[in-house]
């Protein structure tokens, strides 16, 4: 790709939970599209290298290792954050967990809060402490000071058996979304959500393409059963680029059509 066809040039992103899957399909595209890329996890080597994925693409990067349901450890990655960069364009919400796929009845309570620190909690913290600084950028007035981007899932529009917390905090992660929109958008930052369905990431283990849809039959009928984490990646760079400039508020499902079924 010549500099000219980059689309994020010049551009800074900051990544939660970039370290695996679908974040670090998502740093590695925009370090593609020439953005530079900050990078979260609460796995230290594994945030180190999907840094170094990033610089090997003729970008600069960062590692900020935290765990972002942290209030301490946010503030402080935030502050951290600044002192390297001077502005942010881009925020990517992705880190998270999976459902642990029990019933509300027999849930234990500390998995509901886990659930609901790590997958909302931290969209919360991270957006709050983030956006106190990216109101501040000095941009021309027909310009974005920046753009939020959370990652919920297809369980964050639709309910489902043994889906109790994590459907929850997902949905949380949308309603966050809509807020967070229409409190920023005087100040032009534009907030979105991503709703993946069923994506191959070490969040199910190590289990092949082929496995993960036997185990989840009831989404067979989608035309791709199981979706890539470049999948995702692609309808980040969407929301990162210009092109989404005027949509804002919006919680985008990225599924293949699985939510139909
Ligand atoms: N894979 C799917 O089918 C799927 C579908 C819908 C939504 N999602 C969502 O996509 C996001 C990414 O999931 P993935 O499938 O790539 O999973 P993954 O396990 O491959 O990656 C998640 C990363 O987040 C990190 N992380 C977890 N808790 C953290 C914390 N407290 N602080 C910092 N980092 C933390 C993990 O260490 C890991 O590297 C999650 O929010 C997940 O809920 C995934």
């Amino acid at each position: 790709m010549s500099s000219l066809e980059k689309r994020l040039l010049g551009k800074n992103a900051f990544i939660t939970g970039a370290g695996s899957g679908i974040g670090r399909a998502i740093a590695l595209r925009y370090a593609r599209e020439g953005a530079n890329v900050a990078i979260n996890d609460l796995k230290v080597e594994s945030a180190e290298q999907t840094s170094r994925e990033v610089e090997a693409l003729g970008v600069k990067s960062l590692v900020l290792p935290a765990d972002v349901s942290d209030s301490e450890q946010v503030q402080a990655l935030v502050e951290r954050y600044f002192t390297e960069w001077s502005k942010l364009d881009v925020l990517v919400n992705n880190a998270g967990i999976g459902s642990t796929m029990e019933t509300v009845s027999l849930m234990k309570e500390a998995t509901w809060d886990r659930t609901m620190n790590i997958n909302l909690r931290s969209v919360f913290l991270v957006s709050k402490y983030f956006a106190k600084q990216m109101v501040k950028a000095k941009v021309p007035d027909d310009q974005l000071r920046g753009k939020i981007i959370n990652i919920s899932s297809v369980r964050g529009k639709y309910g489902r058996a043994h889906f109790g917390a994590y459907s929850a905090s997902k949905f949380g992660v949308v309603s966050l979304t809509q807020t967070l929109a229409l409190e920023l958008g005087k100040n032009r930052i534009t907030v979105n959500a991503l709703c993946p369905g069923l994506t191959l990431t070490p969040i199910y283990g190590n289990i092949s393409a082929e496995n993960l849809a036997k185990n989840n039959a009831h989404i067979a009928l989608a035309f791709k059963p199981v979706g890539m984490p470049e999948d995702v990646a692609g309808a980040a760079f969407f929301l990162a680029s210009s092109d989404s400039d005027w949509i804002t508020g919006q919680s985008l499902l990225v599924c293949g059509g699985q939510h139909f079924i």
